[in-house]
């Protein structure tokens, strides 16, 4: 029988691929405010900002290709069944090869009707339409007549797939985090979740804000830490 691995991801995997991160020096949230551009409040402000933010993201990702970090957590599927856990809204974990993979915080590549938030309101997958890179913008609507919003789970609203990514968390045997700063929250607290017995490794160049004697924290950029895990395995 196959050991299962929960790989939870942050935008540090996807750094050594361009994409920059949220709190970096540098990072994205040092040029935008969250508030204004991914949160619940700003869409019903100022519609196209946020769209126009996201516009941005889809054409940064439009050149963006998968690294050795992502294709590594890919290649665990020969040994381990392996459930990917992303606090990404990129699409470098599929485009590597990973067969499974959770969107915590949505997907950049998609969009739906404003009108559908979550599982508790009514969201229906079949309501959730692929744009690829391509820009949308204000008036830019739905088969049913509704103004089209990013597929992202913004600051402000529910996390629908968390009690999912919860589950495959207890039920794993190998948990490994990679490239989150532990910030936001619910994701943030998903490790919590392991069980007892569950080795946790930590790839991370800088420091991390956890206290827990299961963590071994492999203090490297993603596609380095990932050599190192892959050998200790
Ligand atoms: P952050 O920007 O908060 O954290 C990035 C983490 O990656 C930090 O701990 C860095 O040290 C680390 N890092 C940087 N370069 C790295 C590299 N080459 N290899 C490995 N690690 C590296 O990003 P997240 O934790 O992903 O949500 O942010 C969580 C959420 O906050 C995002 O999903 C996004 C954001 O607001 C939404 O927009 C809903």
């Amino acid at each position: 029988m196959k050991k299962r691995i929960a790989v939870l991801t942050g935008a540090g995997v996807s750094a050594e691929s361009g994409l920059g991160t949220y709190r970096d020096n540098g990072g994205l949230w040092d040029n935008y405010d969250p508030m204004e551009v991914a949160s619940i409040e700003g869409w019903y402000r100022n519609r196209s900002k946020v769209l126009e933010f996201y516009n941005m993201q889809r054409e940064h990702l439009r050149s963006a290709k998968p690294n050795d970090a992502h294709r590594a957590i890919a290649g665990l599927e020969k040994d381990y069944i392996v459930d990917v856990i992303t606090q990404n809204v990129d699409n470098l974990h599929e485009r590597a090869g990973s067969t499974h993979v959770v969107h915590l915080h949505g997907e950049a590549t998609k969009v739906r009707p404003e009108n559908c938030y979550n599982d508790e309101d009514g969201f229906s997958e079949k309501q959730v339409f692929d744009v690829g890179y391509d820009a949308v913008h204000l008036g830019d609507k739905a088969p049913n007549g509704v103004q089209l919003r990013p597929h992202i789970v913004f600051f402000g609203e529910a996390v629908p797939k968390m009690e999912q990514a919860i589950e495959l968390v207890s039920k794993a045997d190998i948990v490994l985090i990679v490239g989150t700063s532990l910030q936001v929250y619910p994701a943030a607290g998903l490790y919590r979740y392991a069980s007892p017995e569950a080795p946790i490794y930590i790839i991370d160049p800088a420091d991390v804000p956890l206290w827990d004697k299961r963590i071994h924290h492999i203090r490297k950029v993603a596609t380095e830490g990932m050599k190192d895990f892959v050998q200790m395995l």
